[in-house]
């Protein structure tokens, strides 16, 4: 249905196309201004505007991330339903704080830059493999390879093994999409089940040869801490660990890819960056802004509320169109303008609250030398074929990007 000023509040997310997900913007623009807190057949509520996420994302006393009412019509008894409710990010404290405190000395600054020389001569060997080509594209043998390492490092998976992250992460995230088959759902179970076999197998080769103490490793780190007894179940360690080797692979590869895909629609900002490559730092923000990997997340009322001059009964779902929000002209002067130098960006990419991505640092990190590095070495690359996009609303996903790297600098 095509919506206009007077339509807007007759949106219905569970039922959006494939024109849709290629370009929701135009769609998120009405609801902003016309229906900003968007009922749906089912009683949810979808938010646009940024003061209202923002203050949800803020408040998690009031607007809990515990999923366990919403996933069970829509997973059953299944392994996605048992992965998604035990995964710190759909819980609320005193869970989500244990978890997250666990994890907390894997972001630190000491760790990224241990992490660092290691991502950048990475970066290095995938130009070098695709530079006799010539060509590559640009999300399978770049965007989502990167990331995948990195969590690969992270988590303490042998090199050879890490190939099947990818479509766990893919099966896993897809059933969360708003418009999902039954199909995308067995894909997911098994996935999870997949995933769940092979870290129980892993662990149990750590146990019998654990890593040396100056390796990074969350995974042998969470199972110590479980081994010491103020630690997580062993089920919590498999669903937080396939969490984080979900979170951390889509959503970072999303960014390299939709990044260098505004660039090549923006070629006077492209310009901008080329002159003048200290702007890279706040034209990553910008494309986390115009572009949010994630674009929707959700929360639900524990009790009586307000947003704004709207009361929300206790009980209420909420969907957090946080790629509205970031293109809030209230917020954002000249939201729809892709500034390679705007500052202050305020964006709510990583949302915000308890809640805000413990990856972040490192996603920044990734996207500095993934662009600084591409960039600098073939400064004319430019793009064979319109980006790709599958039928996904949640994530913002590209699937394929064709490109000529182009002379070397
Ligand atoms: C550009 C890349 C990324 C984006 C846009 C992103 C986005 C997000 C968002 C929006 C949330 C919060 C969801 C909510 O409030 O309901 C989140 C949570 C999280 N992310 Fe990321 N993420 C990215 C990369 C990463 C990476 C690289 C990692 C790990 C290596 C990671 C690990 C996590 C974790 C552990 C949480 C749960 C935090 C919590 O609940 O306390 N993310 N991410």
């Amino acid at each position: 249905m095509l919506l206009t000023p007077a339509t807007a509040d007759r949106f219905v997310l569970s039922e959006v196309d494939h024109a849709f997900a290629r370009d929701p913007y135009p769609t998120y623009a009405l609801l902003r201004e016309h229906a900003p807190l968007c009922r749906q057949p089912d009683g949810s509520l979808v938010l646009t505007r940024y003061e209202d996420i923002r203050a949800v994302m803020a408040d998690p006393l009031t607007f809990s991330s515990d999923k366990r009412i919403d996933f069970k019509p829509r997973f059953g008894d299944s392994l996605l339903y048992e992965h998604h409710t035990t995964s710190l990010v759909f819980n609320d404290p005193p869970y989500h704080t244990r978890v997250r405190r666990l994890l907390g000395p894997f972001f630190a600054a000491r760790t990224l830059r241990q992490m660092e020389a290691s991502i950048g001569r990475m970066v290095d060997r995938l130009l070098d493999q695709a530079a006799p080509r010539g060509r590559m594209d640009l999300v399978k043998d770049f965007a989502l390879v990167i990331p995948l390492n990195l969590i690969g490092d992270l988590l303490g998976l042998p090199w050879d093994e890490r190939q099947p992250l990818l479509h766990w992460a893919t099966a896993i995230l897809g059933a969360l999409e708003p418009v999902r088959s039954a199909a995308q759902l067995a894909e997911g179970n098994a996935a999870v089940e997949d995933a769940k076999a092979y870290l129980r197998n892993l662990i149990s080769r750590k146990r019998a040869a654990p890593p040396r103490p100056e390796e990074i490793d969350v995974l042998w780190a969470l199972i110590e801490a479980s081994e010491a007894g103020d630690g997580l179940t062993e089920l919590e360690i498999l669903h937080n660990s396939i969490f984080m080797l979900n979170a951390g692979h889509d959503t970072t590869g999303s960014l390299i890819a939709n990044g260098m895909d505004l660039l090549f629609r923006h070629p006077e900002e492209r310009a901008r960056l080329g002159a003048e490559p200290e702007l890279l730092k706040t034209a990553i923000e910008e494309m986390l802004r115009m572009e949010s990997p994630l674009q929707i997340g959700n929360r639900r009322t524990v009790r009586n509320t307000r947003l704004g001059d709207v009361a929300i009964p206790a009980g209420t779902y909420l969907h957090l169109v946080i790629a509205a929000a970031n293109r809030d002209p209230r917020q954002f002067p000249d939201p729809e303008r892709f500034d390679v130098a705007r500052d202050p960006n305020r964006h709510l990419a990583f949302s915000h609250g308890i809640h805000t991505c413990a990856g972040n640092s490192v996603a920044r990190m990734e996207a500095m030398l993934a662009f600084g590095k591409l960039l600098q070495r073939f400064p004319q690359v430019r793009p064979l074929a319109p980006a790709v996009r599958p039928h996904r609303a949640r994530f913002r996903v590209i699937e394929s990007l064709e490109v000529e790297l182009g002379p070397e600098a």
